[in-house]
Formats: structure tokens, C-alpha cells, sequence
């Protein structure tokens, strides 16, 4: 097994990573020298970011796999291809994520997946799963899931099995709230799964940013102030990308494992069913088939 330490050149994928926070994260991630590879559905949006975090930065190793969130087909290219280029993976942040409340009804994917759940859930779910022996290979590495601060106000969410694809009811905040309790559930099991292993598995949950322009416009008023109430007063995209940094590869931050972390660095609760076991195993049962893993 390949050793790492603090001194060894991390290689990081992110998967969202052009833009938002994501983005931000990569750009410090390629300052600490690191190899930093952006997991992207656009290539062209993707390879502007690319070259301005190379300038800023002087890293070359800096480069792009294209990844449609929403495609399981796309996710297991870009994790094939990624395997093929690297031997290890030290750190892999998940954070990509739908978040349009315009949606005014359940959209499929080409996999019959709704939508938010297919992007925001079983494919984090599907690409960490397929480069667990990537991370394994990394000696110590970290997976960090980036889900909402959102979930606070929905202390008694629990996952909807008979609704996974929005058969029974829907709302895209409701889609978006379930698939990032999911997330968090898929951390704190990943976590119990690999404690064995020196991958360790966390999530953090980033505050909202305020509305643009055109997401105003868009939604009804009492989405507008469910959205409101949780905004982002004082922590800007760069503070939330240092957590992500701070998480995937400080020392420090090592023995951290299966925690749901905020901004200011500490240990939060999540909603109440995300620490039932049962629930989450009967999750990560469910997900191994709509992803196909099962096999
Ligand atoms: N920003 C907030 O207020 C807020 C609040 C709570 C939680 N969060 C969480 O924090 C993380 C980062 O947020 P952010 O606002 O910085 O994210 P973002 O920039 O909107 O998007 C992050 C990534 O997701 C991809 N993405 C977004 N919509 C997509 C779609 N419809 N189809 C395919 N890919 C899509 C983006 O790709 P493109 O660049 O191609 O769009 C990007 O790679 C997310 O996990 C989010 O859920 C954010």
C-alpha cells in the first residue's frame, strides 16, 4: 500500500468542482500543490476554471474528467478514466448538487432516476463506491460530503423509500432536503463501513447563499422566505471552501470520522433518522440497485 503523509502531493478529485464553492476549494487545493482533478458535466465551463486556477496558482496539475451527475453511464467513465490515470486517491470531495427550485414536477433521468435524488444522492453514492479502491490505495484518505444547513429546519426528515422517485409527492426543496439527508446517511454508514480501513468519511453542511437575480424572479414568495431565513450572513465561498480543505487534508482534522460538520468547525446533529442504523442499512441496500452496484 502507498504510504502519505503531510509532505506527499495529494491528489484530489473533486467531483462539481468549476464552479461555487467547488470551484474555490479546487483553487486552494491546487495552491497547496496538490493534483486536482475537476469531475464536470461542462467541459467548456469546466476547462475556463481549469486554466484560471492553473494562472492563479502556477499548479499544472490541474485537469478536468467529464462527469454528468445525472448519468450513472457518465459516472463510471469518469471513474474508469480517472483509475486509469491515477494509482491513489487522498482526498474526494463531493459537491456537486441541484438546486433548482423552479422545478415545478419530478424530472427522470436517462436511468429513470428522479432528478435531484439521482444527482445530488446516488451519484456521490455511485462515484465514492467505484473509487473506494482508490482511496483505500491512498493510505490515508478522506471523502467529504457537502450536504445543507437547510436540514436543520427539517429535524424529523426521514427517508421516503416509497417515494425515491418522487412517485407520491413533490417539491424540488423537498427533493433537494431528502437527497442530502441521504448523503448524510450514506456518510455515517460509509464511515461505520471503512472504520477498519484509514478512509475516513465526513460531511459538511454549508449555509445558503443569498438569491440570484434570477432564482427571484422564479420562485413563490413563501419559498423565497423558507430560502431566506437559513441565508449566509458572514461566511463567504472562499470560507466554506477553506472547511473543504481543512476537512480533505489537514492533520488535524484526522480524527474526524462520520460527523456532519458547519462552518465554524464543530460537530452539529442532524436529523434524528440519520442516526438509525436500520435506516441507513436499508438505504445503502436500496442504492446498491438503483445504481446497479449490486452486481
Ligand atoms: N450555495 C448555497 O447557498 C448552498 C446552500 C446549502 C448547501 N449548498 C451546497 O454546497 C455545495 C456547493 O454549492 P454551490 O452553490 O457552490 O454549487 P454550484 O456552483 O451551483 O454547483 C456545484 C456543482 O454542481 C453542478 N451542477 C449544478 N446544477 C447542476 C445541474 N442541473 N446539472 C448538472 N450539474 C449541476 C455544477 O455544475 P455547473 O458548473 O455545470 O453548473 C457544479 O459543478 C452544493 O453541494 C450545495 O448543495 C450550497
Amino acid at each position: 500500500m502507498l504510504q502519505n503523509d503531510e509532505t506527499q502531493t495529494k491528489i484530489c478529485l473533486i467531483f462539481g468542482g468549476d464552479s461555487g464553492v467547488g470551484k474555490a476549494a479546487a483553487l486552494m487545493l491546487a495552491r497547496t500543490g496538490s493534483t486536482v482533478v475537476i469531475a464536470c458535466r461542462d467541459m467548456e465551463g469546466g476547462g475556463t476554471a481549469r486554466r484560471e486556477i492553473i494562472a492563479k496558482t502556477g499548479n499544472n496539475s490541474v485537469s478536468l474528467i467529464e462527469c454528468d451527475p445525472s448519468s450513472q453511464k457518465s459516472i463510471r467513465d469518469c471513474a474508469g478514466q480517472f483509475k486509469k490515470k491515477y494509482a491513489r486517491l487522498d482526498a474526494l470531495i463531493n459537491n456537486v448538487a441541484n438546486f433548482d427550485l423552479s422545478l415545478s414536477r419530478p424530472v427522470l433521468t436517462e436511468d429513470g432516476r428522479e432528478l435531484i435524488f439521482a444527482m445530488n444522492y446516488l451519484g456521490p453514492f455511485l462515484l465514492t463506491n467505484l473509487l473506494l479502491d482508490s482511496l483505500k490505495n491512498g493510505g490515508v484518505s478522506r471523502v467529504v460530503n457537502i450536504v445543507s444547513r437547510g436540514l436543520s429546519l427539517y429535524p424529523l426528515l426521514t427517508i421516503e423509500f416509497d417515494n425515491l422517485n418522487s412517485e407520491r409527492r413533490y417539491s424540488p426543496a423537498h427533493a433537494y432536503h431528502h437527497a442530502k439527508l441521504a448523503l448524510v446517511m450514506f456518510t455515517y454508514e460509509l464511515a461505520a463501513r471503512l472504520r477498519e480501513t484509514s478512509v475516513t468519511v465526513n460531511c459538511v453542511w454549508v449555509p445558503n447563499e443569498k438569491l440570484g437575480d434570477d432564482l427571484q424572479i422564479r420562485i413563490s414568495p413563501l419559498k423565497k422566505w423558507l430560502y431566506l431565513i437559513q441565508a449566509r450572513s458572514d461566511f463567504s465561498q472562499m470560507d466554506m471552501a477553506e472547511l473543504y480543505l481543512w476537512l480533505a487534508t489537514a492533520k488535524d482534522a484526522g480524527s474526524l470520522n462520520g460527523r456532519c460538520i458547519d462552518e465554524k468547525r464543530r460537530v452539529v446533529r442532524t436529523p434524528k433518522s440519520s442516526y438509525d442504523g436500520d435506516i441507513r442499512r436499508r438505504l445503502w441496500d436500496v442504492s446498491l440497485k438503483l445504481t446497479g452496484l449490486e452486481a
